[in-house]
């Protein structure tokens, strides 16, 4: 069977479909349609202005690149609104349509088609019309035809064979998923193609931030209200599994393997601040393995590479 990151295999029946009810659930929670597409252009916006302002490049005569676009290329498609060339790149091909939805069965087995026909009867068939109309108005150049979508292993050297020298890089929730030997591949391979004024700006959620197991009922919004003795579990209990496949990198591990690659860290900030402060607490600063605050602390981190 071809690899797929969305589901793990070693996990028993009753845990996957916790997770899957907890995935829902968080999915019901997420905004849509046109509340969706404004939160991503504001999401994006920022990002744009920090390539705009840290390469002094117009974006509009330049090559973005998204690693890890997703089941729903969202991001994708709006950058298609800023920039000139748009490529997009993944391990599992976009689910765009019923059809898409099915097909993923022969290229990923049958539980990620079940997941991707029921998210998309559930959500995204009523979604993306209203997703696009409402981006349409907010982007001018907005444009979906233009991203070119490349399906493979972003660590393998043949994935990258149709994407010419980008000038920006983005990814969001991806890094962490890539085995550290493709991960090192992958990044020489970044930084042969980026441009010399060139910017990457990713945002892995990393392993020993108290999200960084990716239980689905540990969010960011939940964190308060969750259980203490759960709280940062997956650096504890050793029967401890998610239900996708983890690298485990340290934030630490992550600025080795960017300097490694020959990339200068020229940003690297927790997004979500302190975190889960409230279950640090003596007992549990004894039970972790690390007591490292800057790890502690990470989940979602922002890298800027150069
Ligand atoms: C958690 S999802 C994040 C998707 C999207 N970036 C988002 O924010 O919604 C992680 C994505 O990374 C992709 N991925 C994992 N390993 C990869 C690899 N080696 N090469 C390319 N894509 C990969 C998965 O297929 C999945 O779509």
């Amino acid at each position: 069977m071809p690899r797929s990151n969305s589901s793990q295999a070693n996990l028993g029946l009753a845990a996957k479909a916790r997770n899957a009810w907890g995935l829902l659930r968080n999915r019901l929670r997420m905004a849509s349609g046109d509340e969706a597409a404004a939160m991503q252009i504001a999401e994006i916006e920022q990002h744009v202005e920090t390539f705009r302002h840290v390469t002094g490049k117009d974006p509009a005569e330049s090559t973005v690149l998204e690693i890890g676009f997703g089941a729903r290329p969202r991001r994708a498609f709006l950058l298609s609104g800023y920039f000139k060339q748009v490529y997009a790149i993944d391990l599992d091909a976009p689910v765009l349509s019923l059809r898409d939805a099915f097909s993923t069965w022969q290229s990923n087995g049958i539980e990620r088609a079940v997941k991707s026909v029921v998210r998309h009867a559930l959500f995204d068939a009523r979604d993306w019309p209203r997703f696009h109309a409402a981006a349409r108005r907010r982007l001018a150049a907005y444009d979906p035809a233009k991203v070119r979508f490349v399906v493979g292993p972003a660590g393998d050297a043949g994935s990258w064979t149709e994407i010419p020298p980008v000038d920006f890089v983005f990814s969001a929730d991806v890094f962490e998923h890539i085995p550290p030997a493709e991960l090192d591949a992958m990044l020489a391979l970044l930084r042969k193609r980026l441009s010399r004024e060139g910017l990457v700006i990713t945002l892995p959620m990393v392993f020993t931030g108290i999200l960084g197991g990716h239980d689905p009922a540990w969010t960011r919004w939940t964190v308060a209200a969750r259980p203490p003795s759960e709280a940062w579990r997956h650096l504890i209990d050793p029967d401890f599994a998610a239900d996708t496949y983890l690298n485990k990198l340290s934030r630490k591990d992550f600025v080795e393997a960017f300097t490694r690659a020959g990339f200068s860290v020229e940003r690297d900030a927790a997004v979500l601040g302190r975190l889960g402060t409230e279950h640090l607490t003596e007992a549990k600063l004894t039970a972790l393995p690390i007591t490292d605050e800057y790890e502690l602390f990470s989940n979602r981190v922002e890298f800027h590479l150069r």
